[in-house]
């Protein structure tokens, strides 16, 4: 199984992109967690080019998504909020509406990181709420991690261990949401 990992952050440094990572070496076996690289290459969302030949960015994001048997994404949270760039992926993953859509039916998991108490609690509701509408499947599973800073080392590898027992459990929901949805099928 392939999960596609997506960072909200576009930060060298990013805890997100670090929970990521740990999440690609805590993956049960047979799970290949793979990390989208091209966020800060990807175009902001314009309407007039929903359905014409996308940029190469927009279509390998697309084509990502598609590919992945589930998809990852880790959520700072700006001002409250998701960050635009974040943003412009899903309502990039999200067009032309409907079954033709890359995010359309396929299952999703939201996890955050910020440096605050609240572990990107609203950014992570609001994706939640987005992937929603734009018709992905989003699996009852959250993981806010608060004070980031605190929770990896300097390297960027995650030392706290109940972060990384709770990161795993969101794995074991995804994979096991994917697995049923292909028994059903
Ligand atoms: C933040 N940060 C932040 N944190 C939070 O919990 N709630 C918030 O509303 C905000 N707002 C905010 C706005 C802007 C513009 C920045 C740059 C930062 C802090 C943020 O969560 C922190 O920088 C994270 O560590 C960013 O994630 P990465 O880059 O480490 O993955």
């Amino acid at each position: 199984m392939r999960v596609l990992a997506i960072s909200g952050s576009l930060r060298a440094a990013s805890h997100n992109t670090a929970l990521l990572r740990a999440a690609a070496q805590l993956a049960p076996e047979g799970v290949e967690v793979e990390l989208y690289d091209g966020l800060d290459r990807l175009p902001p969302f314009n309407e007039d080019h929903e359905s014409d030949l996308p940029v190469p960015e927009v279509a390998r994001l697309r084509d990502a998504i598609a590919s992945a048997d589930a998809v990852l994404i880790s959520t700072p949270e700006y001002n409250g909020t998701v960050p635009g760039q974040l943003k412009h992926a899903i309502d990039w993953g999200s067009r032309p509406y409907g079954p033709d859509a890359a995010l359309w039916s396929q299952v999703v998991a939201v996890i955050g990181a910020s440096s605050t108490d609240y572990g990107a609690m609203w950014a992570q509701d609001h994706l939640r709420k987005a992937l929603g509408i734009a018709g992905a499947r989003v699996v009852d599973a959250e993981l806010p991690v608060s004070r980031a800073q605190d929770r990896f080392d300097n390297e960027g590898a995650l030392v706290d261990l109940e972060t990384a027992a709770r990161l795993r459990e969101v794995l074991d929901v995804l994979v096991a949401h994917r697995h049923e949805l292909a028994q059903a099928a």
